[in-house]
């Protein structure tokens, strides 16, 4: 059995959390082998600990480290810099930071930066704009996604339909939210012959955790699709090497990686399907040369043509202060750390239950680690089998400084499918004027308005995953939630 759970899954009483942490590194030998992440939380993040927070919500955004903010603003106080538009030394100087942080960031992920070019963008909902309203889109064409695909790749489809293309959906398989084997194969088989068809999946869901495999991009390569990965969800906790898969459009979100800064995001894009780009304007920055009176321009190329106006060009190199900050702890060290503790909390989790035996969760997606990540969707169950509102598991939540996630974190068709929505259902169900989100999930017949996630991260340790267990075992033989619960306003 797991470290110290007693049979109903909660902490077993009398048992303290050095005991179980002690169980927990006999059951798991190598966890020590990550101890360098253990000495970090007393230095680099002390504050998680000084303020009695459990943060579990790493798939919404990592946590930065003091000394990366102490090394940011050494560099910013040591120097002027000045706009990168010029030749000027204030100018020149923060030209030179950037292109080293652009240079850096295609290191980090092995990109030969022969092959591919990075793109600074706001963060990667920002990066998939560039595809989508770039991409040349026409009738016949093809744009395929995956059920399983966060909003912001989903709407890339607004930007097909306008130009006549066609939007097909992969479904997923319930109940571990996969792409059937062969399935996705037969979908890839249908690419127009001679036009343009594109493919979006995530390397990883920020729903359920689900890790879809990276072969499928010379496999949808082969049959002629161009592949964008959503790898958000998935570069924070593993290693992307671009050298031996090769998508055409990777956009990713640094915070999601390493806390600091917000704001900034990149577009990795393989330089022959960049060609393949007609950006829908011109703008400074993006420009060689442009005139008024012959209405005249000479767009720029590579990653130039799509920065438009001035980066955040006091923020990049904190980028590169980021990746070294990773570089240091490991990448693979933190993809082990996340597996053993998610490994301990996903077993933790279907193990509690109520007096009766009835359990008292009920997981969306692989309930083994096996091709996942440390994100977790799940509800708590009413010993009755209902799903417990998941407004009020953010309340009790909050009242223990436990952050996680609830709803359903932008990804609509991972929802769909867990909560085993049908298209019958949806296509009858009008979200009207004057409705709100409530009304819309009562139309649809929604267990609840959503799942709670909580996602592992650079930083997390035994204690986070153990005091978010005792605080599940509240829980435990709960009948009703109170009625005062805040009306849902977004999803
Ligand atoms: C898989 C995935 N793609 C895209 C995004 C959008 O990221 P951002 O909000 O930083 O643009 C997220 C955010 O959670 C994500 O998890």
């Amino acid at each position: 059995m797991s470290a110290l759970l007693s049979p109903l899954g909660a902490p077993a009483e009398g048992t303290d959390l050095q005991q179980a942490e002690a169980a927990f590194h006999d059951a798991n030998p190598g966890f020590r082998e990550t101890a360098v992440i253990d000495a970090l939380r007393e230095t680099d993040y002390s504050r998680l600990d000084a303020r009695g927070d459990v943060y579990l919500d790493y798939t919404g955004g990592s946590l930065y480290a003091t000394s990366q903010l102490d090394e940011h603003l050494r560099m910013l106080h040591g120097a002027v810099y000045g706009n990168p538009h010029s030749v000027n030394p204030t100018s020149s100087a923060a030209t030179i930071l950037v292109e080293q942080a652009r240079a850096a960031v295609l290191r980090y992920f092995n990109a030969p930066e022969s092959e591919y070019a990075c793109i600074f963008t706001p963060n990667a909902t920002g990066a998939l704009r560039l595809v989508g309203e770039s991409y040349p889109f026409a009738p016949g064409d093809r744009f395929l996604a995956t059920f399983d695909n966060h909003n912001s790749v989903n709407g890339i489809r607004e930007f097909a339909h306008a130009k006549g293309t066609h939007t097909t959906y992969v479904p997923l398989e319930a109940p571990d939210l996969r792409v059937a084997d062969g399935l996705l194969k037969r979908y890839l088989d249908e690419a127009a012959p001679d036009r343009h068809n594109l493919f979006a999946y995530p390397a990883q869901s920020n729903f359920s955790g689900v890790k879809h495999p990276l072969e499928w991009i010379a496999v949808a390569h082969r049959r002629g699709w161009d592949v964008i990965v959503d790898c958000a969800a998935f570069v924070p906790t593993s290693r992307l090497d671009l050298s031996e898969c090769k998508p055409d459009f990777v956009p990713i979100s640094f915070y999601k990686m390493f806390g600091y800064p917000t704001g900034l995001g990149a577009l990795l894009a393989r330089r022959p399907a960049l060609a393949r780009l007609h950006r829908p304007w011109f703008s400074g920055g993006t420009v060689v040369a442009a005139n008024v009176q012959g209405e005249m321009v000479v767009p720029l190329s590579g990653h130039a043509l799509f920065e438009d106006g001035t980066v955040d060009y006091l923020g990049i190199p904190a980028v590169e202060i980021g990746l070294r900050h990773l570089e240091r702890i490991g990448i693979d060290t933190i993809s082990r750390r996340v597996q053993d503790l998610g490994t301990w909390l996903l077993d933790a989790l279907q193990r509690l239950r109520h007096s009766d035996g009835s359990p008292a969760t009920r997981i969306y997606g692989p309930t083994k680690w096996d091709r996942r990540g440390g994100t977790i969707a799940f509800n708590f169950l009413h010993p009755d089998g209902r799903a417990i509102d998941e407004r009020y598991v953010d309340r009790v939540a909050s009242s223990h400084r436990i952050s996680v996630r609830t709803g359903c974190f932008c990804n609509s068709g991972a929802g769909e499918t867990a909560f085993s929505i049908s298209r019958d259902t949806l296509i009858g169900a009008e979200f009207t004027d004057g409705m709100i989100l409530d009304d819309y999930i009562r139309l649809v017949g929604m267990p609840t308005g959503g799942a709670v996630r909580v996602s592992l991260g650079l930083v997390t340790n035994f204690a986070d995953v153990h005091r978010f267990m005792a605080f599940a075992a509240e829980f435990r033989d709960l009948r009703a939630v109170p009625a005062d619960l805040p009306p849902r306003l977004a999803c």
